[in-house]
């Protein structure tokens, strides 16, 4: 943090360069700037930027001028032109040296501040999968939307749990691959209360485009209540159906099963109970609650006919009244 501040202080310059292509805080490149580490990528970029239009302009008017002035006219004879000038060759090396120097600098300044989230943040674990991402709080509490308190650091200690997937916030400048089978972090300070966009920026399939979500910075007293609000589905949802369609939604079941009859990676849930299933190893059974509940707690047990076993076991992650609350929901989509 020290080297930050001392370059926060020493770099007034390209801070104010920063600013002068925000005047109302953003810019036609980037939105406004919301976290407290905006700077460090708001920096490099607007000098590279200021400095390739720079470059852009002179070398396009020398281009135009010398096509203009030494073209080839009738009458004037070539001149011969010297083969070198030490001077000149020092000038066109070791001012653009200086210049990707600084480049570097700026650049690795705002790197260390990116990658070095303060001791005492706030910690969310981040799931991804196609299609959705799932947040999960120190409390045990899930979301499908990243809710997070004003002013304080929040670590986001992210893993995937099919392919690469990358979580990027652009008016906070954070963006960090997930990758499976290996856990990543970033971290951010929101500056203000609002609702920001969160994207999915690796291409991760046919629902990739729809991998969105939103981040919404709150007062921290206004969080601890979400936070109890959303920790509390069975009891603020208004019928177990409900909570029951809140928690399909939170387990990302909805990823491998449909509720409208196209089979997925998993088969559909709509319409199942009553249902003559038959398995794998030649058995079959009519859908019940005990055959549901096995599904979810031991989901190798049995294995519908077509398909393969490519669920993990939720044992331990969801509550039996939970489960409930899922065969409430799970039989609604029969009628
Ligand atoms: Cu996940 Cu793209």
């Amino acid at each position: 943090m020290e080297m930050v501040d001392f370059v926060v202080d020493t770099l007034p310059h390209f801070s104010r360069l920063a600013l002068v292509a925000q005047s109302d805080g953003g810019s036609f490149w980037l939105p406004p700037p919301e976290s407290v580490s905006a700077w460090a990528v708001d920096n490099v970029f607007y000098y590279i930027m200021y400095l390739s239009y720079f470059f852009f302009a002179l070398i396009t008017a020398l281009l135009v001028l010398f096509v203009v002035r030494y073209r080839r006219r009738p009458g004037v004879e070539a001149v011969k032109t010297a083969t070198h000038s030490m001077t000149l060759e020092a000038v066109w090396s070791l001012i653009p040296l200086g210049l990707v120097i600084i480049m570097f600098y700026v650049g690795f300044v705002g790197y260390v501040e990116l990658r070095s989230p303060p001791d005492r943040a706030y910690e969310i674990s981040v799931l991804g999968r196609k299609w959705s991402w799932q947040f999960t709080y120190p409390d045990g509490t899930m979301a499908t939307d990243l809710h997070v308190p004003v002013g304080e650091p929040v670590r986001l200690m992210m893993t995937s749990e099919d392919v690469i997937h990358s979580l990027s916030i652009p008016a906070f400048r954070v963006k960090m691959d997930l990758v499976p089978g290996r856990y990543t972090r970033t971290w951010f300070q929101a500056k203000q209360p609002g609702k920001y966009d969160l994207y999915c920026t690796e291409y991760c399939g046919t629902g990739h485009s729809d991998m969105l979500a939103s981040v919404v910075v709150h007062e921290r007293a206004d969080f601890d209540e979400w936070l109890k609000q959303a920790g509390d589905i069975l009891g603020n949802s208004a019928t177990p159906v409900e909570a029951g369609e809140k928690l399909f939604r939170l387990n990302g079941c909805g990823s491998c099963h449909s509720t409208d009859g196209t089979p997925r990676i998993g088969p559909t849930l709509k319409g199942i109970f009553g249902e003559e299933h038959k398995f794998l190893d030649g058995s079959s059974l009519t859908v019940d609650e005990n055959y549901v509940r096995q599904s979810i707690m031991e989901p190798g047990a049995k294995v519908r006919e077509g398909y393969k076993n490519q669920m993990p076991t939720y044992k331990g992650r969801i509550s039996d009244p939970e489960i409930t609350a899922l065969i409430q929901y799970l039989k609604s989509l029969n009628e």
